[in-house]
């Protein structure tokens, strides 16, 4: 076996894309041999430096990708992140310390760009937490039983004088872009989304390799003819027996700008004959959808699980860079093994903004960076922490203050996996 120190940890050329992509493959448990087009595809995302490879000898044994993004902070304030993906080590080289040198490097060079946070979406839950990662969204996955919701299925959709179309991918490519360009900046939680990711959900490229079908695709304008919602969706061709039809419509995104748009989408997901069941896809755990129904229950949560994780790099600005929705002050004892941003700092929080310094005063709560990464986007509570053992409160009641300024009265999402 290779000693750990004798494999090389470096960015990826030109020349090792092929071999890293068939690392990658491998670490996913997809077929190795990368087809023509996914690596076509995947070319467009390969950004020189921030694409790093692990080999053994000539052999790529472990993949890591990360690129530029904007996530919305709560109060809309876009904030430079280090998105992370294509995490894989080579089944053969796991647990040798490969993946902590990759996010070793990645980290350093992000704090030296200055970007404010590093996020990822995990695949598990325990890999992330030691790089000082924290879950900061939720996921929410619904399955409607149609029957059971009790819409009229005479009822005109929209009603409220928008109007419905289904639409094909070079609309989607053309209407969607700016509809979620809208969407991501009243969202807390939500990433900018590449160009790329529009052509890979319409079929002009394929990143993942797997033959392209057409999906449904339709579109919400309000009564002004403004687009204000889409959805892709499939369907599944299941017949029960008496020549029942009893399909699933699966929704593969649905965007929204508006309650109405949000109201208009669902509803009319639930009229399309032949659909009983409605799979709503990923969203946001406070998502209207279950009141959107006459019976809410109708609406059965499936998956609840952390979504986005958030890896604080930066302290100070990414606590100013959000507003509060209450005023105040309190000061954080924030510990980062890594040594970007620990330190003791003093937030003076209020609606119109915030200021976070350096102090040598007392500090009111201790917590870790990735606790403070869970906590960035008003999702969780600091008190639920504290019972968990998970801050600590150095002032009594300290959780409780910390929970009236960073909470949030919407919950933060993120509509994105990458
Ligand atoms: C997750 C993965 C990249 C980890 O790579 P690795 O090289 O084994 O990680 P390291 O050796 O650097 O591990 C660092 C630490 O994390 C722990 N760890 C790593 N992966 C873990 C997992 N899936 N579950 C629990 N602990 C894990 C290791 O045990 C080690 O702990 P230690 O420091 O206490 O010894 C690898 O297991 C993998 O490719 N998994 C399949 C693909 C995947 O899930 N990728 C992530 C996509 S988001």
């Amino acid at each position: 076996m290779t000693r750990p120190a004798d494999i090389d940890v470096r960015p990826v050329t030109e020349a090792d894309f092929p071999d890293w992509n068939r690392a990658l493959n491998t670490g996913f448990l997809m077929p190795p041999a990368v087809a023509r087009a996914q690596l076509d595809a995947r070319r467009e995302q390969f950004v020189p430096g921030r694409t790093l490879g692990a080999f053994d000898g000539k052999r790529c044994v472990a993949t890591f990708r990360s690129f530029d993004q904007e996530i919305t902070a709560v109060g809309g304030a876009l904030v430079p992140a280090d998105a992370v993906s294509n995490v894989t080590v080579t089944p053969t080289h796991r647990r040798r310390g490969l993946l902590t040198r990759m996010m070793a490097q990645d980290l350093a060079a992000a704090k030296e760009r200055g970007d404010v946070v590093s996020t990822l979406i995990a695949a598990e839950y325990p890999i992330y937490g030691r790089y000082g990662y924290g879950p900061a969204t939720t996921m929410t996955e619904w399955t409607v039983d149609v029957p059971r919701a009790g819409l009229d299925p005479r009822a005109r959709i929209p009603a409220d004088g928008g109007r419905i179309d289904l639409v094909d991918g070079a609309d989607v490519r053309d209407l969607g872009p700016g509809l979620h360009e809208r969407v991501r900046r009243s969202q807390p939680g939500a990433v900018s989304r590449p160009e790329l990711w529009w052509r890979a959900r319409t079929g002009v490229v394929s990143t993942n390799g797997t033959p392209w079908t057409e999906p449904f695709y339709a579109v919400y304008r309000s009564a002004d003819g403004e687009v204000e919602g889409m959805v892709s969706y499939r369907a599944d061709d299941h017949w029960g027996d008496a020549k029942q039809p009893l399909e699933t419509a699966t929704v593969e995104w649905l965007l929204a700008a508006t309650p109405a748009a949000e109201r208009a989408l669902w509803h009319f997901l639930c009229s399309i004959d032949w659909i009983t069941t409605v799979k709503s896809g990923w969203r946001s755990p406070d998502d209207l959808l279950p009141h959107l129904l006459p019976d809410p229950r109708a609406a059965r949560v499936v998956t609840q699980a952390d979504w986005l994780w958030v890896r604080i790099l930066d302290v100070v600005r990414a606590l100013e860079a959000r507003t509060y929705e209450g005023r105040g002050s309190v000061v954080l004892e924030v510990g980062d093994r890594a040594g970007l941003t620990g330190g003791r700092w003093r937030l003076e929080a209020g609606p119109d903004g915030a200021s976070c310094t350096a102090t040598t005063g007392s500090a009111d709560l201790a917590l870790d960076v990735g606790e403070l990464g869970t906590l960035w986007l008003g999702d969780e509570s600091a008190v639920r922490l504290a019972a968990l053992g998970r801050v600590r409160e150095e002032r009594a009641g300290a959780a409780r203050v910390v929970d009236a300024l960073l909470r949030t009265s919407r919950r933060p999402w993120c509509p994105d996996m990458f």
